[in-house]
């Protein structure tokens, strides 16, 4: 498969558009997805994360990945977000996917360094991407359990996980969360352009649901090349899942999921131009 991953994050670095990065639990949500950024013109990545990868298998993800990607004339990247293993990353690898994250965050800084080598030194020679994590995404509404700054990234240790790894981007912890928030996020853009002074490498926001559209242009501005959002689209999928469900006995399962994947593709399209992602591809 004829593909250019490790530089469509570098290439929307320097014009100034991030990538959406979609999570995705299933079929309906993928092809939601797909439709979205075939529509718009836009490169998107699909996002499954550890949970989903083990529960379909990453055989079948890596097959519609490969699909997608052929598809969408090569503007659908195949994504593995927030493996904590260092195995997984590498059968991803295997399956064909085009990018794999290796999240050691909650590691000590070495231990961080060396898990993402290792994905590094694999992926690479399949001209797979490699995103690793420093600083704390915080988890599901976590924002406000924690005290102090101690999620935010620490610039000294993004310059030795990007130089010491040779990792292609980096997820920052700026203050974002995933899942929904019960009050604004408090995203600290002043760490962000530290960050992005001192690596030069492309910056990832984790938790982009709940974060105002003029944030997310502002953290595209100071470095972030590639935007995550994923809790928006399952909440409506449920949504409308339960409005089907309610309207009486259905005929069949595609009665229910067509109308679910058709509320979920506006969503797609409205954080593909908050990305400023749309005809770039
Ligand atoms: P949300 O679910 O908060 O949008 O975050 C998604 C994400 O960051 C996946 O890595």
């Amino acid at each position: 498969m004829e593909c250019d991953k490790p530089s469509i994050l570098t290439a929307a670095d320097r014009a100034g558009f991030a990538v959406p990065a979609f999570n995705y639990s299933d079929i309906w949500e993928l092809l939601s997805i797909a439709e979205a950024a075939i529509e718009e013109r836009a490169p998107v990545y699909i996002a499954a994360n550890m949970r989903v990868a083990e529960t379909i298998g990453l055989e079948y993800l890596g097959a519609m990945g490969r699909t997608a990607y052929d598809l969408s004339g090569g503007r659908i990247f195949n994504h593995l977000d927030h493996s904590s293993s260092v195995e997984l990353c590498k059968r991803a690898v295997d399956c064909g996917y085009l990018s794999v994250m290796i999240d050691a965050s909650m590691c000590p800084l070495e231990e961080n360094i060396e898990k993402t080598s290792a994905v590094v030194a694999y992926a690479h020679r399949y001209g797979v991407a490699v995103e690793a994590e420093i600083g704390r995404i915080l988890g599901r509404n976590a924002e406000g359990a924690y005290l102090g700054e101690d999620y935010l990234v620490c610039v000294a240790d993004a310059v030795r996980l990007a130089r010491e790894t040779g990792v292609d981007s980096l997820a920052v912890g700026i203050g974002t969360a995933h899942g929904f928030y019960r009050q604004e996020p408090n995203v600290n853009l002043q760490r962000l352009r530290e960050v992005n002074d001192a690596v030069s490498i492309p910056l990832v926001l984790h938790g982009g649901t709940g974060v105002p559209a003029e944030t997310v242009r502002s953290c595209i501005r100071n470095g972030i090349a590639k935007v995550n959002v994923g809790t928006q689209l399952h909440a409506v999928y449920l949504e409308e899942l339960r409005r089907q469900l309610g309207g009486g006995p259905a005929c069949s399962v595609s009665d229910i999921m067509n109308p679910i994947k058709a509320a979920i593709r506006p969503v797609v399209k409205d954080w593909i131009h908050i990305c400023g992602a749309e005809n770039r591809y």
